[in-house]
């Protein structure tokens, strides 16, 4: 039985407030309770799911590896889409890979994988090229920017000129839908009021609306032939069984999924070579960038949702309950990565943890679909930009950070582009 699983077992999340923010809180538990901590009975943790029987959080590599293998009893919860209610018309927008459990995931995973493999995305590397140069021709050196926004345009312009292709007329409307989209998300997932909840929600499905009928448009475009056939998207359309309902919402849950988690990666790793000057000179790229990901997993809490009744580690848990697995807590254990709250990039010559311990893309059947691409638009991104500026932080405080859907600085990051000579 849960209730054997040792843990406060808070009949009402409003009990915790207090207790830190949420990765130090999943810390305390961890070292009070164990590696299975029994949360909450009768509600959710961190996110609202509809009738939910309790939340327990699982640490370490065997708990990962249970849930994650096991996507037949656990699956990802409902989209935020379903949650709040929003109209029929702004549901699909939130039906893409996330969403899907069992067997259609299984099959659409299968269509979409070679499309996002390592192979392919060579494909598009001078696309992500060519997108991160016109992003930079808009900089001015010795200007101050806002890091964390600078990012996400950046993100977004790589990832629409792979996703939507180079001449897009629909691609600058659709990248301001997207970030309006995602910025409308995070507020509506921390904690408001009630009356601002409404606002937002209503924005949120006007915003919705519309960048459905921008991805109808260029879908249509793709499938008649008109985009040519080099962007991701017409490569999807050649898939005639998939409905364009449905491919909208696989297009939008690769422009969120795929832009926020890079604008983040490159936020933190710019913010710690901003940090660590000597380093730059030196030190592999990929091994800056796997170590900036595990400090700061963007994915830093999952979540999944019980099915059925089932076993985890001989206690039994009922339908509807919530598991909560945090890569940023595997990725801190001082054992498997010593020195864990250091920025070491040299330790990738021999570290080799397993998928998971080091997790920052996920692992088991919902792992990362675009990990290829993500990677090759971070090294890419991070090349260029480093070969043109250094980026020096203003003032000295401390950076804090929050969880707002994704792992990022509390508030955006002031730095001044000084352009490097030669
Ligand atoms: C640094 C960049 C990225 C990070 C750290 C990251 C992280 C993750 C993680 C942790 C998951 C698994 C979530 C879970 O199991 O609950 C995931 C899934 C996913 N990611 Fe990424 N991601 C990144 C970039 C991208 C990009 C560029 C795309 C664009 C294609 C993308 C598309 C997806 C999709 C569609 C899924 C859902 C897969 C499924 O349910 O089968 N991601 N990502």
């Amino acid at each position: 039985m849960p209730d054997k699983i040792p843990g406060p077992r808070w009949k009402r999340p409003a009990a915790m407030r207090g207790a830190g923010n949420q990765l130090t809180l999943l810390q305390s538990m961890r070292r009070q309770y164990g590696d299975l901590v029994c949360l909450t009975e009768g509600s959710s943790l961190f996110r609202e799911i509809t009738a939910c029987a309790g939340c327990i959080a699982a640490f370490g590599a065997r708990h990962t590896a249970a849930i994650l293998t096991r996507s037949d009893v656990f699956h990802t919860p409902p989209p935020l889409a379903r949650q709040l209610g929003l109209p029929r018309s702004s549901q699909h927008l939130s039906s893409g890979l996330f969403s899907m459990n069992g067997a259609v995931h299984e099959q659409r995973r299968s269509w979409l994988t070679p499309l996002f493999s390592q192979k392919s995305i060579q494909g598009y590397q001078e696309d992500i090229a060519a997108g991160c140069a016109d992003f930079l021709d808009t900089w001015v050196p010795e200007t101050t920017i806002e890091l964390l926004s600078e990012m996400r345009r950046l993100a977004l312009l790589m990832l629409g000129r792979v996703l939507l292709g180079r001449a897009s007329a629909h691609q600058d409307c659709i990248a301001l839908l997207v970030e309006e989209l995602l910025a409308l998300r995070r507020a509506i997932g921390e904690d408001i009021r009630q009356s601002q909840r409404g606002r937002l929600t209503l924005r949120l499905s006007e915003c919705g609306d519309q960048l459905e009928n921008a991805l109808r448009t260029r879908i249509r475009e793709c499938r008649d032939g008109a985009a040519g056939v080099r962007c991701l998207l017409s490569r999807m359309c050649g898939a005639q069984w998939i409905s364009d309902d449905e491919m909208i919402g696989h297009v939008t849950a690769i422009l969120l999924a795929g832009s926020e988690p890079v604008a983040v990666c490159l936020t933190w790793t710019l913010l710690l070579l901003s940090q660590f000057q000597d380093c730059d000179a030196g030190v592999r790229l990929d091994w800056v960038i796997k170590e900036s990901l595990r400090l700061f997993p963007p994915n830093a809490i999952m979540t999944r949702l019980t099915v059925r009744p089932c076993e985890l580690d001989g206690y039994s848990l009922p339908a509807n309950f919530q598991v909560i697995l945090s890569p940023w807590i595997s990725h801190h254990d001082e054992e498997r990565f010593p020195r864990s709250e250091e920025f070491v990039p040299e330790r990738w010559a021999t570290a080799r943890p397993t998928r998971f311990e080091y997790l920052p893309f996920g692992a088991g059947s919902k792992h990362c679909l675009g990990s290829q691409l993500g990677m090759a638009m971070a090294t890419t991104s991070l090349q260029m930009m480093l070969a043109r500026y250094r980026f020096l932080r203003l003032g000295d405080e401390p950076v804090d950070w929050k969880i707002s859907v994704t792992l990022m600085p509390a508030s955006d990051i002031l730095v001044r582009l000084r352009p490097r000579r030669g």
